[in-house]
């Protein structure tokens, strides 16, 4: 049962109250995919040094519908639904791979890199009879065709051909970040895949949500990557649906990260800030490449993209909804093509700070789990969404004991489903 109106979603005009129905509802689900994944929203699809020649290509999904990310003779992007105009077979099967045209393992259509239906075996069937009738038209049954953008190599797909061009869906913010990050010819190292059993729209909070990360995470509060004694805060963009939260060292611990008038604050918050220990620090070690201190961020992008800098590690990640109770997250992590081998290697092994396994992402999986088995039929009760105080959302925090970005998550979500409470708290 999916209510009519925004006000008859929210109890709280600033969103500091999310019903946990939100989290379930198959037919909310279905509304989602075609008004934020169908919609008009820029999604992150991957980097373009995944496909940097003429006929490179790879497949991935945008909501749930399959597509082709492929680079045409002129160093062009083409994207395009991965789905046969003939019967709705996937066309492509493999995940990255190189070739000049694209044919259906079904009936064997054969399309070529722009999309276009380029040869139909038997189309005039065989001495005379079967085949195609001449009124068939070969031009109306090409592979749907999608607007793809790249900014600073990432790459993204729309369905909507009117919306605002990527650079200004991305704004100055975003726009700043992402040409930090991409200062120079990257170099993918690796990716790992991740399957979550909780909805979409958690693992958007869990990304925005600064106050969990240094209590979920044993390890960042342990080695002192993340304290909420650290200076940090979070930006938001106008829209409040993109985010940016960052932790900067501490001042006094520029040595070892830790210091103890932190670990007494965490002490008298009764968490226990030294519950594990390292034999080889080395995987601690930071190179500094950037004219500024940050040594931990991380983006969200409405509605699916993530990059980020752990120390070390940089990576991109890709959300996939996978219906109302699971999700795919795809990890990129990449270096710069003129790393050491040193640094290439270090990267590498920070690289475990993410993904299924890592000795921080997989906490975020297992709480996401934890609670779409807490509230899956829940239809009345709320979170509460208070840290960092209600009313307007504000773009600019200078501490991370705050649940602001959840708020503009919830907020941009809303207006694009058409589920705005009257007199929102924007
Ligand atoms: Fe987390």
């Amino acid at each position: 049962m999916l209510a009519k109106t925004g006000d008859d979603v929210w109890p709280a005009k600033d969103y500091a109250r999310i019903p946990y129905w939100l989290f379930t509802d198959e037919e909310l689900y279905q509304q989602e995919l075609e008004k934020i994944f169908r919609g008009s929203t820029w999604n992150y699809v991957g980097l373009d040094v995944e496909i940097p020649d003429w006929g490179d290509f790879k497949t991935t999904y945008v909501g749930e519908t399959p597509i082709i990310v492929s680079r045409g003779k002129e160093g062009e992007l083409i994207a395009l639904v991965n789905r046969c105009g003939h019967r709705g077979a996937m066309v492509r099967r493999e995940t990255h791979g190189n070739e000049r045209t694209h044919t259906c393992i079904y009936h064997r259509w054969c399309y070529s890199l722009e999309g276009d239906l380029i040869g139909i075996p038997f189309k005039r069937g065989v001495n005379g009879k079967g085949g195609l009738d001449a009124t068939f038209d070969q031009k109306e049954h090409g592979l749907q065709r999608l607007r793809i953008e790249s900014f600073k190599g990432m790459m993204f797909v729309t369905f909507d051909h009117e919306m605002q061009s990527l650079h200004d869906y991305l704004g100055p913010l975003n726009r700043e970040q992402i040409a930090r990050i991409m200062c120079k010819p990257i170099k993918v190292l690796g990716f790992q895949k991740q399957i979550i059993k909780g909805n979409w729209k958690l693992y958007q909070e869990n990304l925005r949500d600064t106050y969990h990360a240094s209590l979920l995470h044993s390890f960042f509060v342990t080695f002192g990557l993340d304290r909420v004694t650290n200076p940090g805060g979070t930006r938001l963009d106008e829209s409040k649906g993109h985010s940016f939260v960052f932790n900067r060292p501490d001042p006094a611990a520029a040595d070892t990260l830790v210091n103890e008038a932190s670990s007494q604050v965490y002490a008298s918050e009764g968490v226990k800030a030294e519950r594990v220990n390292l034999e080889d620090t080395w995987f601690l070690s930071f190179h500094k490449q950037y004219d500024d201190d940050m040594r931990l961020y991380l983006a969200c992008l409405f509605p699916n993209a993530h990059y980020q800098q752990m120390n070390n590690c940089l990576n991109t990640r890709q959300m996939i909804p996978r219906g109302p109770d699971m999700f795919e997250v795809v990890w990129t992590v990449f270096g710069y093509e003129d790393d050491t081998e040193d640094l290439a290697e270090l990267r590498k092994f920070q690289a475990n700070f993410i993904g299924p396994a890592g000795f921080v992402s997989m906490e975020d999986a297992e709480v996401i789990e934890n609670m779409q088995t807490a509230f899956r039929n829940e239809r009345e009760a709320c979170a509460v969404v208070e840290m960092g105080g209600r009313g307007a959302i504000l773009t600019d925090c200078d501490n991370k004991v705050n649940e602001i970005p959840i708020r503009g998550f919830w907020s941009r979500y809303a207006r694009l489903m058409g589920l705005e409470p009257t007199g929102a708290e924007r």
